[in-house]
């Protein structure tokens, strides 16, 4: 058995830093486009011929597992792994998380996060703050010593007093030369317990966050997770670096205060 070296070399933490850059590019590049009228299926075109012509990177999603497209366009009740389609047009009142994993140089960048399309209810809002928080609270009791199990405590602490459930079934993922590694990152734990961290571990914080029933299922095209009772359900992610004091995000956007980490 050979175990994943899980701590990386400065030239991979580089490398590390670019994926990360280009995958969170290709979020503000889809910005001005997510709006009622476009299909999911467009929007992964522009971010396809974006990554493959303008970065010079590969779309990961594609051929992964099968996997049909891009990008991962999940709309109101899907939690994750929506796939771009040209039925599904988007409509006002729609929340939307678009999923972005770009290889380059041999190395991973994934990140995702919530748009609302129009107004949005009052629910809308809530539950695509809620995801957020959650990601933040997760990301900010990272750094070397700390315990997995702190990320999920931390996000357990934001979501829960919020009577939202936690989707236990997919959680985040060990990230550098393969897209998903160890060690799986719970997002619902307890503090102390788990694998302790180590400054140049890589890895992703995803957090899915259901308006009522954590518990999901996959539709018959083998991806697409629903939530069970067709209630909203929330995600953001990040790809970042465990470091002595906190952590280093790389797909971090210009819109993002991440002021409150330690790095
Ligand atoms: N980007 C997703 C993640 O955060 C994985 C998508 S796999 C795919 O881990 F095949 F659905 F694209
Ligand atoms: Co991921
Ligand atoms: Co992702």
């Amino acid at each position: 058995m050979t175990t994943k070296n899980l701590i990386l070399a400065p030239d991979a933490i580089e490398k590390m830093r670019v994926a990360g850059k280009l995958a969170a590019d290709v979020l503000l590049m889809l910005d001005e486009h997510v709006k009622a009228g476009i299909t999911t299926e467009a929007l992964d075109k522009l971010a396809h011929d974006y990554i493959v012509n303008v970065q010079g990177a590969i779309p990961a999603p594609l051929n992964y597992n099968g996997f049909p497209k891009s990008i991962c366009t999940s709309v109101n009740h899907v939690v994750c792994h929506g796939i771009p389609s040209d039925d599904k047009i988007l409509k006002d009142g729609d929340i939307i998380n678009i999923d972005v994993t770009v290889i380059k140089d041999g190395y991973y960048g994934d990140t995702s996060k919530m748009w609302i399309i129009g107004e949005g209810s009052i629910m809308a809002k809530r539950i695509c703050d809620v995801a957020q928080k959650a990601l933040y609270a997760g990301m900010s009791v990272v750094k070397d010593g700390a315990y997995l199990g702190d990320i999920g405590a931390a996000i357990q602490k934001v979501v829960e007093p919020e009577r939202f459930g936690i989707v236990r079934e997919f959680c985040g993922h060990g990230i550098s030369n393969e897209f998903h590694h160890e060690p799986q990152v719970m997002h619902y734990g307890r503090a102390g317990t788990g694998m302790q961290l180590k400054s140049g571990m890589t890895f992703t914080i995803e957090p899915m966050i259901n308006q009522g029933t954590w518990k999901t299922k996959i539709m018959p095209d083998k991806w697409t997770a629903i939530t069970k009772d067709r209630k909203l359900s929330a995600q953001w992610e990040h790809t970042l670096m465990v470091t002595d004091n906190g952590c280093e995000v790389f797909t971090t956007r210009p819109e993002e205060d991440l002021s409150f980490l330690n790095t």
